[in-house]
């Protein structure tokens, strides 16, 4: 069996080739980010042109890369949404059209589930159920997840997503979109305990977090400065947010696990990448027997091996060609991903 997964959801283009029983066979990325970075955010006409011209190389690359032919495949995984519409349109027409070309059902994934179950592709796979912890650009939520398809959101963000502060945050330390990464180096360098900031809803009887005060707390903190911006003022600042977001997501995951009764937690999205957050939750499960799955590190941003990946756990769905059309296709910009549940 030969899966071919595509992701066109924002602004970059993701395509794999996975075989369930080989794991991953090759994988190809085009990232947009220098191209949006001009206007500060993603341009959705811009990016969906430029999936256009990026989606069928991407696609011959990883064929070949892999060895593979197209009539190879047994199906193909496309994120259905969400996502901006038009970007979307382009992934999921180029699927269908192969699919429709070579016989072969395509299979339409929920980002999010595509970004819940990246661990899978990890040497070290989770099993159901666990609680599982979302942290991207878009969205911070807490789910419990029962089985394949059976998601509850127990916890989110009240305001904006922590992918979200750490741009912000980023753009007040004059670095560029996307800032995660720049701000986790500067943490790094960074000493703990110079700068205070707030710990939203750290406290609160719920699993749910807010990250716009934190955002404002940190710009704040930069205006209210008498002496110059140095660069050691800065890595203590981003220390300080980096500090502040581990131990409210630490605290809030732990809450989840307690709370429902869960031994397993799953990290996944573009923010499990981050180092900081990743050491504090194995620390925290570490000590209390709980066991932390991430997806490997050049997975958590988005990708097209998630998508072709979660298309796999739906295996008898592909057998049963369940989501081949006869009546074209859709798409689903707005998703949530309680309703997206299949098994
Ligand atoms: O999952 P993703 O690729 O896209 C969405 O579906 O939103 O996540 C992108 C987000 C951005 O906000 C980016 O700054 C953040 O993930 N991110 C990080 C790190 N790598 C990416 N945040 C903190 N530390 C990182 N190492
Ligand atoms: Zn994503």
């Amino acid at each position: 069996m030969l899966i071919l997964g595509i992701e066109s959801s924002c602004d970059e283009t993701g395509v794999a080739l996975y075989d369930p029983e080989k794991g991953l066979l090759a994988d190809a990325l085009h990232s947009q980010i220098e191209m949006h970075r001009l206007y500060g955010g993603v341009v959705p006409e811009l990016a969906s042109r430029d999936h256009i011209r990026r989606v069928i190389p991407l696609i011959n690359a990883v064929m070949d890369k892999a060895g593979k032919k197209p009539s190879d495949l047994s199906a193909v995984a496309v994120t259905e949404g969400p996502g901006l519409a038009g970007a979307l349109l382009v992934g999921n027409s180029v699927a269908h059209g192969i699919g429709f070309a070579l016989g072969v059902p395509v299979i339409g994934i929920h980002h999010l589930e595509g970004h819940l179950l990246s661990p899978l592709l990890s040497d070290n796979p989770p099993k159901f159920p666990f609680i599982a912890l979302l942290v991207s650009g878009g969205h911070t939520q807490l789910m419990e997840v029962k089985g394949l398809g059976e998601y509850s959101v127990i916890g989110e963000t009240l305001d904006d997503a922590v992918g979200e502060a750490f741009d912000k945050t980023a753009q007040a330390l004059g670095k560029a979109y996307p800032g995660g990464p720049a701000v986790s180096a500067m943490a790094d360098m960074g000493q703990s305990g110079v700068i205070d900031l707030p710990r939203p809803l750290l406290h609160s009887p719920d699993c749910n977090s807010s990250f716009s005060g934190l955002k404002t707390a940190v710009m704040n903190t930069i205006r209210k400065h008498s002496g110059p911006l140095t660069d050691e003022y800065k890595n203590d600042l981003a220390r300080a947010f980096v500090d502040s977001v581990t131990e409210v997501l630490v605290a809030k995951s732990l809450r989840a696990l307690k709370h429902y009764g869960y031994k397993s937690l799953v990290v996944a999205g573009g923010v499990s990448a981050n180092k900081q957050l990743r050491e504090a939750l194995r620390s925290a499960c570490g000590k209390r027997g709980v066991k932390v799955y991430f997806p490997p590190a050049a997975l958590c941003t988005d990708n097209g091996a998630m998508i072709a990946a979660a298309a796999a756990a739906h295996l008898k769905e592909i057998s049963e060609g369940a989501s081949e059309k006869e009546d074209g296709f859709s798409i689903k910009p707005r998703w949530s991903l309680e309703e997206s549940g299949r098994a």
